[in-house]
């Protein structure tokens, strides 16, 4: 993924990134994912399609997953912005995180960012989720690494390790945007 569009304009564009306020000069229909890898150095949220389709570029805004590789920097402005990074506290990781480990559910691991974030998300609306609510969300997160299986078996199992953590979800968070549900 190139810099483009990176260059410098004002006035800056203010958002919040996993806790830190910054103030962007760059020109405001860049897309997220280019300001958060390129400016922020911020590499958890992958590209991949660059089209809304693969959700390898998932994050939180205000809780809710998002693709990151469609949506202009504008539409954040003033928003919460959760990126993988910012998932785990205390230097800990996450329980989703955690949960992705204990099943061995990466290969190459391009897709995790976007599975993690989704599996995020869906137990903020429902902590123990049935199978098929796992499967919906994250039907449309594509893993050509066929690890489906494994992935499934973590979101159980972060659901168990969620609710027995310290670590509190990122939001309430109703549903995703910026790409297929
Ligand atoms: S890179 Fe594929 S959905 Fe964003
Ligand atoms: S683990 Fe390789 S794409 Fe999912």
């Amino acid at each position: 993924m190139s810099g483009q569009g990176s260059t410098a304009m004002a006035p800056p564009v203010r958002l919040q990134v996993n806790g830190h306020t910054h103030a962007l000069a760059v020109h405001g229909q860049v897309t997220l994912l280019q300001v958060l890898r390129n400016d922020l150095g911020l590499n958890g949220p992958k590209y991949g399609c660059g089209l809304g389709e693969c959700g390898a570029c998932a994050v939180l805004i205000d809780g809710v997953a998002a693709r990151s590789c469609c949506i202009p920097l504008d539409g954040v402005a003033g928003r919460a912005v959760t990126t993988l990074e910012g998932l785990g506290q205390g230097g800990a990781l996450h329980p989703v995180q955690q949960a992705f480990i204990d099943t061995q559910a990466a290969q190459c691991g391009y897709c995790l960012n976007g599975m993690l974030v989704a599996t995020v998300a869906l137990l903020q609306r429902h902590p123990r989720p049935t199978d098929a609510q796992a499967r919906t969300a994250l039907q449309h997160h594509l893993c050509r690494c066929g690890t489906h299986i494994e992935i499934l078996a973590a979101v159980q199992r972060a659901a168990v390790l969620l609710a027995g953590s310290a670590t509190r979800p990122v939001a309430d968070a109703p549903a995703e945007r910026g790409g297929p549900a």
